[in-house]
């Protein structure tokens, strides 16, 4: 049964500026979303790499950027993506992108998905 929207994601104050993190909103027991702040900016995708279309990004927990946290990196085959766009910039799935989720943040700044 799919949960009713929005989903409370976590705080505005969780989320460390420039960083990256994963959520489980579906409570599958594995992340199917990541979040990157960028001071006021949220951007949020889907953790699914377009290269095969099924691929989960991560290698770690929370791990979805690069070590200068200037892309969202792919660890399977190093694909790159523009943190605000989702386009892959390098790697093999150039010319494609990551799937875009909703997000708000409310007046009391809980972080909000607002739809599938
Ligand atoms: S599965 Fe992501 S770059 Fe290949």
């Amino acid at each position: 049964m799919a949960a009713p929207f929005p989903i409370l994601l976590c705080h505005l104050d969780e989320l460390a500026d420039g960083a990256a993190r994963g959520f489980d909103p579906a409570g599958c027991g594995q992340d199917s979303i990541l979040v990157v702040r960028q001071g006021a900016r949220l951007h949020g995708y889907r953790d699914l790499c377009p290269h095969y279309g099924d691929t989960p990004m991560a290698w770690r927990r929370h791990a979805y950027l690069n070590a200068t946290r200037t892309h969202i990196v792919c660890a399977a085959h190093g694909a790159l993506f523009d943190i605000g766009s989702g386009a892959c910039v390098r790697g093999p799935c150039l010319g494609q992108a990551l799937t875009p989720i909703a997000l708000t943040v409310d007046a009391s700044g809980d972080v909000l998905l607002t739809s599938d």
